[in-house]
């Protein structure tokens, strides 16, 4: 049940943006905006912008914007809907009656409610005669019970309908059962369940909600683990396994592994800090996710070539951050888990204060690709050393790393260090040079930041920007803008705002780019926002709207043209545009 417009505009109406950023981050007016440091991303000088008057919030540094409903969206980590609830119950608003029984939220809940109960489910069948073989396997993993209460571990016995018929008697449907991903259904409509013969670990999110689950096979079959797939409660891109409990955690550090055995083991032998990232590879919004509890995280992936360069890619992930990022190299083991059981956890302990940072690391993978004792490779090596040195912005770190490198070839450290202040020169003239030549394009600096949503035609788009923003500054302006349809507009997402807030106005609604929240994705909403944040007078607002419109509508007959349309049918069409203004 789609929640009514007029709701979601009353809802903006009651939240001011202002006091609701200001209760998680603290702002200061300066000019017309209210600053603050981002809290999507991480900084030390505000480039974090809320307008009271546009109700629009905007991060100059990572992009992130949109109205209130997206702000508590991303802050929050929820779906439209609940961040909707969330907003109502703060400005005191009762929630349409039909909402509260059939909306997304409750849809939630039930999820949410469902997993629990099969996470007691496959727990509790532990302690059954059934289950000998899972509590043998986990018994053979060394993970004491302690360990398996601790993480709710459990079993999910080999039967087509164990967990189904056991959820249907606490009152959940096979509709339940299939949304929550822990049924599946096969082509000819018979409905099983997902997990079969496995262990069973519950994926358990920041609030303890379990979100999900991932189940290990007890032998070498395929697939060795079976993980839920996103569902409207779990989302692997923005979930860890044991953050839950690594949050808690204070060591002020995160150690990152592949999997769930690795970290487990990590925490039975006393590492409380350990997480993994769940049949997928490390993402942005992971790395934002650990950057809210600790400053510095410990990549302890396997050691194997996959290991290696799933490694290489976080640490770029995790630089964007500016969390500090260490790299555990494991030795004489394959995982953290097999390191543990063969050399304890005191020898962890040592690889831990051992792992280097990061540029230790790449030096260390550099110089594997060299052969040191023959001079041609041994001249390659410090080049290409210098050059990673060269761009460490201290000074400090250039020197300690430098005569690092130096020594590793038996160089001479002074001649190296001459060798990456040489590089770094060249480097920063490169950059300025290349920064120079982008910023005197301005075709370039029109580009949105997000790619997806490059502009085809930049001088068409800039108009269509220019037109959201008057419409949205003053909805009177609106009628006149009726001129354009959405097919007008070569920026497919221009176009389908645009139609978005006719239709709004059509409908005798309000016009503000807040409410758009639950119409658009938030990659669109930010980018509205940084087009909104840009200056635009409204001094003249009709003939700068009928500007724009003139534009869009000339720079469409040159696509039509460009695109082999009859010439002459064109050009009436723009003759005929020209005689109306
Ligand atoms: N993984 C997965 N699906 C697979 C294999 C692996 O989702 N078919 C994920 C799991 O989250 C797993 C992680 O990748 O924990 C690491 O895989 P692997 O190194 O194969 O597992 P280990 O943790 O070493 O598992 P085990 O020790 O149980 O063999
Ligand atoms: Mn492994």
């Amino acid at each position: 049940m789609p929640i009514p417009d007029s709701f979601i505009d009353e809802l903006v109406a009651r939240n001011d943006i202002v006091d609701t950023v200001s209760s998680y981050v603290a702002l200061t007016k300066k000019g017309s905006n209210y600053w603050g440091l981002c809290p999507f991303h991480n900084e030390k000088t505000p480039s974090f912008s809320v307008s009271a008057s546009k109700q629009i919030y905007h991060c100059f540094g990572c992009g992130k914007g949109g109205g209130v409903i997206s702000f508590v969206m991303e802050q929050e980590n929820l779906a439209f809907p609940d961040a909707v609830r969330l907003l109502a119950q703060r400005a005191g608003l009762e929630m349409p009656e039909e909402l509260q029984n059939a909306g997304d939220g409750k849809r939630r809940e039930r999820l949410l409610q469902l997993n629990r109960e099969a996470a007691r489910y496959f727990h509790a069948n532990l302690s059954q005669p059934e289950a000998r073989a899972g509590v043998d396997y986990l018994n053979h993993r060394g993970l004491s019970r302690r360990t398996v209460t601790n993480f709710g571990l459990g079993y999910a016995p080999d039967s087509w309908d164990g967990l189904i018929s056991a959820m249907s008697a606490r009152g959940y449907t096979k509709g339940d059962l299939l949304e929550g991903g822990l049924a599946v259904k096969n082509s000819s409509g018979r409905i099983y369940d997902r997990f079969r013969g496995r262990v069973m670990f519950p994926i358990i999110d920041i609030r303890g909600n379990v979100i999900g689950f991932g189940g290990r096979v007890l032998d070498d079959s395929t697939p060795k683990y079976l993980n839920s797939p996103d569902t409207p409660v779990y989302n692997k891109s923005r979930n860890l396994f044991a953050l839950n409990i690594a949050k808690k955690s204070k060591r002020g550090q995160m150690i990152l592994t592949e999997g769930y055995m690795d970290t487990i083991s990590l925490h039975q032998a006393g590492f409380d800090c350990a997480v993994a990232s769940l049949g997928t590879s490390l993402t942005q919004e992971h790395a934002q996710l650990l950057s809210r509890y600790a400053k510095e995280v410990i990549i302890a992936y396997d050691g194997d070539g996959a290991g290696v360069n799933a490694a290489q890619r976080a640490i770029r992930i995790f630089e964007k951050t500016g969390l500090q990022v260490k790299i555990l190299q494991v030795q004489g083991a394959k995982d953290p888990d097999e390191f543990i059981k063969k050399y304890g956890p005191e020898a962890f302990e040592r690889l831990l204060t051992q792992s280097e940072n990061h540029i230790e690391y790449r030096l260390l993978q550099v110089q594997k690709k060299y052969n040191l004792e023959e001079d041609s490779q041994k001249v390659a090596y410090l080049k290409e050393a210098a050059g990673l040195v060269a761009g460490l912005t201290s000074p400090v770190e250039r020197e300690v790393y430098g005569r690092k490198a130096a020594q590793a070839a038996r160089f001479d450290a002074a001649a190296m260090m001459q060798e990456v202040e040489r590089t770094r020169k060249s480097q920063t003239w490169k950059a300025r040079k290349q920064e120079e030549r982008r910023e005197l394009t301005p075709a370039v600096q029109s580009q949105p930041k997000n790619r997806a949503f490059k502009y085809e035609n930049v001088s068409s788009a800039l108009a269509e920007e220019g037109v959201l923003r008057l419409v949205l500054l003053d909805p009177t302006l609106a009628r006149k803008a009726e001129a354009l349809k959405q097919e007008d507009f070569s920026s497919p997402l221009l176009g389908k705002i645009f139609g978005l807030l006719l239709q709004r106005w059509r409908e005798g609604k309000e016009l503000q780019a807040a409410a758009l929240a639950g119409a658009l994705e938030p990659e669109e909403m930010s980018h509205l926002a940084s087009i909104l944040q840009k200056p635009e007078s409204l001094a003249n607002g009709e003939q700068a709207l009928s500007d724009y419109i003139r534009k869009i509508q000339m720079e469409q007959v040159k696509r039509a043209n460009a695109n082999g349309l009859d010439p002459l049918l064109a050009y009436r069409e723009k003759k005929a545009m020209e005689d109306r203004k």
